[in-house]
């Protein structure tokens, strides 16, 4: 495996608390850099690693020639973390997105500089991008780009992306991030006007913020007493979501949600608790981390603790 540095390493190994004989869950797999770090840390621990994406093998497999049965690889999505390992484990870690490997190769659609087919699926999927950029009612589209991304112009952009579909079919990357923008015109700073609706699209193809969520409710319940979860996020929806359900099921009552959280409500008795926050603010890599790795800058670690 060539150098990859994980994000935030160095916060998220010190922050798991790794037990002797621990068995830890990775949920985002990727290149295996975080997986790596945690099967070094300790030889008598065990390590089950997810990912959706069955093209990270070529990785997973570098990590089962050098730790042997200490690790093992499901490709499943995370929102099914149940079916990773029977029983109760020590501590399961995400870092949550898209990986580079995803977004260099121009043939899986993620990348708007360049022509590709317009896929963003990162595996396990049941829509694309071009079904969504083709079959999506108008207002659905301008919303879905404003929820995600904050795009002020998700209107313009929706109006555009249906009148040029009403001619011909979306199927290409390039393509759409040309029509993004004719819509909104060169903005002022240095950001592609096409990034925030790359990102919106990629979020709704892959299902990312439901994934989060469905499959953080169950890591709780997965973990031994005094297990831990370590969250990376790199966009404040996903923080918030890790936030709103690390409070939620530690007690903190007087929270606002600002997704629809009742089945949280109804799963879960007045005053039980089931964890503690670890980390009372979300962590935040260091400088050195900062002019070393572009990425990491927008990273926020969050831990939780299971109560006993
Ligand atoms: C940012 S990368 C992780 C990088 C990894 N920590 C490393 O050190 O190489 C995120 C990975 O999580 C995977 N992923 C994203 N959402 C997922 C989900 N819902 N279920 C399973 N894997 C998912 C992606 O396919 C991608 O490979």
């Amino acid at each position: 495996m060539d150098q990859h540095i994980p994000v935030m390493s160095l916060e998220l190994l010190s922050n798991l608390n790794i037990k002797k004989n621990g068995i830890y869950i990775d949920c985002t797999f990727g290149r295996g850099g975080h997986s790596k770090k945690i099967l070094e840390s300790d030889p008598t621990i065990k390590l089950i690693a997810l990912d959706r994406d069955s093209n990270v093998n070529q990785y997973s497999n570098e990590l089962k020639s050098e730790f042997g049965d200490r690790f093992e690889f499901k490709n499943l999505l995370f929102s099914d973390i149940q079916k990773a390992y029977e029983g109760l484990v020590d501590g399961i870690i995400y870092d949550i997105g898209v990986s580079s490997m995803q977004i260099d190769n121009q043939e899986r659609g993620f990348s708007f500089g360049k022509s590709g087919p317009l896929s963003m699926e990162m595996g396990l999927n049941n829509i694309s991008a071009e079904d969504i950029i083709n079959d999506t009612t108008q207002e659905k589209l301008a919303d879905l780009i404003y929820k995600y991304s904050d795009e002020k112009k998700s209107r313009i952009i929706a109006k555009k992306i249906v009148e040029y579909r009403q001619k011909q079919r979306i199927t290409d990357t390039k393509q759409l991030a040309d029509i993004i923008i004719g819509a909104v015109g060169k903005y002022s700073d240095l950001i592609n006007p096409a990034t925030r609706t790359f990102q919106a699209i990629r979020i709704a193809v892959n299902d990312e913020l439901n994934e989060l969520e469905k499959s953080l409710k169950k890591a709780i319940f997965m973990l031994k007493p005094e297990g831990r979860v370590g969250v990376i996020t790199f966009h404040s929806i996903e923080d918030r979501i890790a936030k709103s359900i690390f409070n939620f099921y530690s007690g903190k009552k007087n929270i606002v949600f600002d997704r629809n959280y009742d089945n949280i409500s109804q799963e879960i008795k007045n005053n039980d608790f089931f964890i503690k926050t670890i980390t009372k603010k979300p962590l935040i890599c260091s400088k050195i981390e900062k002019e070393k790795n572009l990425r990491a800058r927008s990273a926020k670690l969050r831990v939780a603790e299971r109560l006993k």
